[in-house]
């Protein structure tokens, strides 16, 4: 696959320059005898010193450790009664590649930190490439996008240390209460994943699918791991950030040179168009899943990681994902977050990579003979359109696009433009779903180990109005639970499972 382009060392008898002339050498540089000063037409030495001074282009901010390997995703089951998208046809094979990340965590920080898990994929279909860039948890921390400079900045670091705070993770957190349903996720088990391959992936937003007929429909996709769900305990994962800062990154590339490919089965919740104004939640809502009772999950196939990168940075660095990049039978959906979210991330890539970064092989459409894009020029073009027109619409025969009419994709806006908080639907609250995940998804174990995180935590720095607030937001979510947070943090003693806990 296209991905990377790799040129075979095969005649080299030694190294070159960049303009490919022999090098004179690796080891010495050009001086006026042997402790005299290093001269300036020493071009070699030169270049070598000075693209070693931009080796490095600009770490994601967030989501800057990770990696990732390709693979191909099989459609195994019958859904074009929801999409056309060629992708999700029946039988359709295609090449893909997954990047998986935490996300506060810079580029050297270890794997084993407690965080959210990125999970983004890029197919690269036959109608162009289409990215679904999401989690190891089916919501998210907040439901308006402009918030999330403000929430990254508060799980990163202090402005005058330099060093991470819980004071002001918990700050964030409790003084935005729809952050409730994901801090309840972090701080249970799958804030620590055992591997990347032990933990399901998600799309969390919900996407818009759309059939050969036109007809709509809302949806959520599931990534489950076929290796089953593992997670570390607090102990391992920290004694772990010490000794292998790259534990994730490691256990995967290795698995896969052994030849153990992993495997995901692909799966989605689907919800009738219609349904969408009177359904209980907000459907639209990041911080809310749709109850499997209520969607059940519908079967699509499976994906595999079949081979690692050949070269970390042409491939992983420099791969740009974007919810943005949507193929046709699959749109976006009213939910705020994923609006904001496709503009935000090719704009990162122009400042990351290059303005041209959709050329790089990693990122390249496999749709030869019908790319024909109309963007032009700037640092770095390698593809460009010859003599061909560079304007549209022309009279030279240079195809342009010229839809008109409702958008394929497109939904009914409610109307007058506001600044607003979604619609409140019938059980939309902040605490609710925390609450059924404590009570209803989480066993006793999963309670109690959850009770000492989360005390652990706010010990950890944690004082003051911020953790009253924290307290109370976690009697909000469950009232067993935070009195028992209450307890482990005002008293220092360990969690005990309280009578009743499960049946509240
Ligand atoms: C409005 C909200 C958000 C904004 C503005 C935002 C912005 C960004 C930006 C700028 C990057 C770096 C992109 C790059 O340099 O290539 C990034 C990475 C990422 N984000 Fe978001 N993000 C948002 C919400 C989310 C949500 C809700 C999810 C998951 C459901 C998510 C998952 C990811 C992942 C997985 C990556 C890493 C992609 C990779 O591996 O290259 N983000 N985000």
């Amino acid at each position: 696959m296209s991905t990377s382009v790799s040129k075979p060392i095969t005649d080299a008898i030694g190294s070159t320059t960049g303009s490919g002339a022999p090098a004179a050498s690796d080891r010495n540089s050009l001086t006026v005898g042997a402790n005299g000063p290093i001269l300036l037409h020493d071009v070699h030495f030169l270049e070598q010193m000075a693209h070693f001074n931009r080796e490095r282009v600009p770490e994601r901010s967030p989501h800057a450790k990770g990696s990732g390997a390709f693979g191909v995703l099989q459609v195994t089951e019958d859904v074009s009664e929801y999409t056309k998208a060629a992708l999700f046809q029946k039988g359709a094979s295609t090449e893909m590649l997954v990047r998986f990340s935490t996300v506060a965590g810079e580029q050297g920080s270890p794997d084993t930190w407690r965080d959210v898990r990125g999970y983004a994929m890029k197919f690269y279909t036959c109608e162009g490439n289409y990215d679904i860039v999401g989690n190891n948890t089916p919501i998210f921390f907040l439901r308006d996008p402009i918030k999330f400079p403000h929430f990254i900045r508060s799980q990163k670091r202090l402005p005058d240390s330099g060093l991470r705070s819980n004071q002001m993770q918990w700050a964030f957190w409790t003084l935005n209460p729809e952050t409730a349903h994901q801090v309840t996720y972090v701080m249970g088990r799958r804030g620590l994943p055992r591997s990347w391959r032990h933990m399901n992936g998600y799309g969390s937003h919900t996407y818009l699918w759309v059939n050969a007929g036109g007809e709509k429909f809302w949806v959520k996709y599931h990534f489950h791991t076929e290796q089953g769900l593992e997670f570390f305990t607090n102990a391992e994962a920290a004694a772990l950030a010490g000794e292998d800062a790259d534990f994730h990154r490691r256990d995967l590339f290795e698995a896969i040179a052994r030849g153990e490919h992993p495997s995901w089965r692909v799966s989605v919740q689907v919800m009738p168009y219609a349904d969408a104004p009177d359904y209980r939640f907000n459907p639209f809502d990041l911080t809310k899943v749709w109850p499997h009772a209520d969607y059940p999950l519908i079967p699509v196939g499976t994906y595999t990681l079949t081979h690692n990168p050949d070269n970390f940075f042409a491939q992983i660095e420099q791969a740009a994902f974007s919810p943005g990049n949507t193929v046709p039978g699959i749109g976006l959906s009213p939910d705020k977050m994923l609006l904001g979210r496709a503009f935000a991330y090719n704009d990162a890539q122009r400042n990351r990579i290059g303005t041209n970064f959709h050329q790089l092989p990693v990122n390249r459409p496999h749709v030869d003979g019908q790319l024909n894009t109309y963007l032009f020029d700037g640092q770095m073009a390698y593809e460009h359109s010859g003599s061909a027109a560079v304007y549209a619409p022309n009279s030279t025969g240079r195809p342009w696009s010229d839809t008109i009419g409702p958008a394929e994709d497109g939904w009914e806006a409610d109307g007058e433009m506001i600044r607003s908080a979604y619609t409140l639907h019938s059980e939309d609250d902040d605490f609710g779903q925390a609450g059924t995940l404590v009570r209803h998804v989480w066993d006793d174990a999963q309670r109690v180990a959850a009770v000492d995180q989360i005390a652990d935590s706010l010990r950890d720095g944690v004082h003051g109005e911020v953790l009253d607030r924290a307290l109370e937001f976690w009697k909000d979510i469950d009232a067993d639970l935070g009195a028992r947070v209450e307890r482990a943090v005002r008293k220092g003693v360990a969690a005990q499972p309280a009578a009743g806990m499960g049946q509240a």
